[in-house]
């Protein structure tokens, strides 16, 4: 695909077939992850794959109970009155635990999280460790989508995060991004409309 058509496609999708990942395509995106750039040079990504959705079941359990919070909170960031936000939560909200399941396959983007807690940074640079990682995420979408693959994810809320990190046995110092899933689109999969920018709005020259 020309890397423009990439760009374009890549979309959250929320509806997957069943339809194997191979593990060729599934090593290939994440070897897409070490060639985004890096703070200090360091790459310091780990991954975990499930396989399988009984396998998934037993990681994704915490989400179940943060569900209703996770609701709340998304209601109160919406007096924006956007609508196409809100087509997409309408969407999405109640997708959240099935679309981490239905493609069989599950990744945890883990990096290694120095000097910092993560949740504790004292100036922008603290976070450079999870900006990194997020670079990395960015560059497994859009190898994914080269693929012919759909991909979404989930941010932990809550304690979601240490209740997993706890079940999957992650090591000390490490921390996951987000339950990132990919797999074949399903038929059907609803995509919300993406927003109309005009990015000559957006550009200011010189000064804002
Ligand atoms: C930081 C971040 C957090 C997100 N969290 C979630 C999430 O928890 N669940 C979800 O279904 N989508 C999540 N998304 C996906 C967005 O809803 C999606 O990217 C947005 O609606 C734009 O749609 P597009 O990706 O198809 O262009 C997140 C995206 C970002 C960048």
């Amino acid at each position: 695909m020309e890397f423009y058509d990439v760009l374009e496609k890549r979309r959250t999708y929320r509806d997957f077939s069943d339809r194997k990942v191979s593990d060729e395509i599934l090593r290939r995106v994440i070897n897409a992850a070490f060639k985004a750039p890096t703070n200090d040079h360091l790459r310091q990504l780990e991954f975990i794959v499930i396989r399988g959705q009984e396998n998934i079941a037993k990681v994704i359990a915490p989400l179940a109970k943060n569900m209703a919070m996770f609701k709340e909170l998304v209601s109160e960031v919406d007096e924006s009155g956007d609508k196409d936000k809100m087509a997409m939560f309408a969407d999405a909200l109640p997708k959240q635990q099935k679309m981490l399941m239905q493609s069989g396959l599950l990744i945890l983007p883990f990096f290694r999280q120095l000097t910092w807690p993560l949740l504790k940074p004292t100036e922008q640079s603290s976070l450079n460790y999870f900006a990194s990682a997020w670079c990395a995420l960015e560059n497994m979408l859009l190898a994914a989508t080269n693929e012919g693959l759909g991909t979404v994810f989930h941010i932990p809320v809550g304690d979601e995060a240490e209740q997993i990190k706890r079940i999957v046995h992650a090591p000390e110092g490490y921390e996951f991004l987000c339950l990132l899933t990919m797999g074949y689109p399903a038929e059907n999969a609803f995509l919300p409309k993406q927003k109309d920018i005009n990015i000559e709005e957006r550009i200011h020259t010189n000064a804002w």
